[in-house]
C-alpha cells in the first residue's frame, strides 16, 4: 500500500519532507503540498511534479484521497492544523513543536486520540546512527551505569528575527531537540531544571524579546545529571556532539564532516569545518523518520516518537524558561 500525503508549508523544512517523501520513501506519494506563500508551495510542486497546490491546507484536508499529512508550517499553526487534520481523519506527522502552550497541546493529542489517527512528532536526531549508538552503549551498560549526559548544540548562525518572533523562543524553539536527546538517551523524565542564559550573539534576538546563549543543567528521576549547552552562532559550523559517562567508561560522538581529509602543513594541521547545518548534517534522520512514520501507519505498527514525547520536551522548555526569567531552579511539576 502507498501512503497518500499532503505536505503543508513549503518553507525550510516543508522542502525536505517533500523530497524525502517523493523520492526516498517507496511506499509514500504526495499528493498535494499548500503553504500560504503560494508561490512557496508552487514552486516545490514544480520541482516534484505533486500534482495538487494549494494556498489552503483546508482544501486538502477536504480531499478523501489524502489518508496523511506531513506538517511542516510555521510552529504556532501546528496544534490547529493537528486537530483539523485527526478530525478529517488523516494520519499526521508534525514538525516541532507541537505548540508553546500545554492546553493547546493537550487538546491536540485529545482529538488524535478520539479519532484513533497515529501522530508521530519530528525530533528526527533519534533517527541520527550516532545517538542510535550512544543509546545502545546506555542501554547495554556498555558504560556501566550512566552518571552525567552533556549535549553540545550550537547553531552555525542565527534564524532571522521574523521566525524568532513566531519560533516560541529558543528554549521551545532549538533546545526542545536537545531536552528530547536527554529524554532519549537517558530513557527517563527530567524533575528539575536550572537555566544560565544571555544575549551574545545579536542584540536584535534580545529586542525581540529572547535569548540566543544558554546553558541548562538538568537532574532526571533516574538520578542522572544532564547538562545542554546551546548557542546561537558558532563561526565554525554546526556543532552537534554529546558525551555520556558512567560507572564503567564514556561514550562520545565527535560533529560530521564533508570529508575525512587532514591538512598537514609547517604551521598546523588543520581540516575542513564541519557539516554546516541541520539540512547536511542530519539529512539519514530525516528520509529514516518518515519511513518509519510510514510503516507504522502502513503496518499498523507502534510509533517511535509519540505526542507524549512531543508534549514533555515542550514541559522542559517552559521550565527553562521560567528558571531563566526567575533566576532560579524550577521543578517540571511546577509547570504541569
Ligand atoms: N526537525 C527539525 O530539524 C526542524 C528543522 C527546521 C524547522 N523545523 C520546524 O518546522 C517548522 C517550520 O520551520 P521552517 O524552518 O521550515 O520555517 P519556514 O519559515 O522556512 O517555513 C514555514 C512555512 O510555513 C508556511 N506557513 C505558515 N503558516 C501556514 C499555514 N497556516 N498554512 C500553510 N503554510 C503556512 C510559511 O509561509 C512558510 O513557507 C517549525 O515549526 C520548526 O520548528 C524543524
Amino acid at each position: 500500500m502507498t501512503l497518500k500525503f499532503a505536505v503543508i508549508g513549503a518553507g525550510r523544512i516543508g522542502k525536505v519532507h517533500a523530497e524525502n517523501l517523493v523520492t526516498r520513501i517507496p511506499g509514500a506519494e504526495v499528493i498535494g503540498i499548500a503553504d500560504v506563500v503560494a508561490t512557496a508551495a508552487q514552486d516545490v510542486a514544480a520541482k516534484l511534479h505533486i500534482p495538487k497546490v494549494s494556498a489552503d491546507y483546508r482544501e486538502l484536508l477536504a480531499d478523501p484521497a489524502v489518508q496523511a499529512v506531513a506538517i511542516c508550517s510555521a510552529t504556532n499553526t501546528h496544534s490547529q492544523i493537528i486537530r483539523e487534520a485527526a478530525a478529517a481523519g488523516k494520519h499526521i506527522f508534525c514538525e516541532k513543536p507541537i505548540d508553546f502552550d500545554l492546553n493547546r497541546i493537550d487538546e491536540a493529542l485529545e482529538s488524535v486520540r478520539k479519532a484513533g489517527v497515529k501522530l508521530q512528532i519530528g525530533f528526527n536526531r533519534r533517527f541520527d546512527p550516532n545517538y542510535a549508538r550512544v543509546r545502545q552503549a546506555i542501554v547495554s551498560q556498555e558504560i556501566g551505569e550512566l552518571h552525567m549526559l552533556h549535549i553540545i548544540s550550537r547553531d552555525p548562525g542565527p534564524p532571522p528575527v521574523s521566525y524568532i518572533k513566531v519560533s516560541g523562543g529558543i528554549f521551545l524553539d532549538m533546545t526542545i531537540h536537545d531536552f528530547d536527546m536527554a529524554r532519549f538517551l537517558t530513557g527517563s523524565d527530567a524533575v528539575e531544571v536550572y537555566t544560565v542564559a544571555g544575549v551574545k550573539v545579536d542584540p536584535a534576538i534580545g529586542e525581540a524579546g529572547d535569548v540566543d546563549t544558554a546553558f541548562i543543567v538538568m537532574k532526571f528521576a533516574n538520578g542522572v545529571t544532564v547538562s545542554i549547552d546551546n548557542s546561537r552562532k558558532a563561526v565554525y559550523g554546526y556543532d552537534q556532539r554529546v558525551e555520556a559517562f558512567g560507572s564503567g567508561g564514556a561514550i562520545m560522538t565527535d560533529n560530521l564532516y564533508p570529508n575525512a581529509a587532514t591538512i598537514s602543513t609547517a604551521q598546523n594541521v588543520r581540516r575542513d569545518l564541519p557539516l554546516n547545518f541541520f539540512m547536511e548534517r542530519y539529512t539519514y534522520s530525516y528520509e529514516s523518520e518518515l519511513r518509519d512514520f510510514v510503516e507504522s501507519v502502513v503496518n499498523d505498527k507502534p510509533l517511535t516518537v509519540t505526542g507524549a514525547d512531543g508534549r514533555a520536551p515542550v514541559v522542559m522548555g517552559l521550565a527553562a524558561k521560567k528558571s531563566y526569567l526567575e533566576g532560579r531552579p524550577v521543578k517540571l511539576s511546577e509547570i504541569g
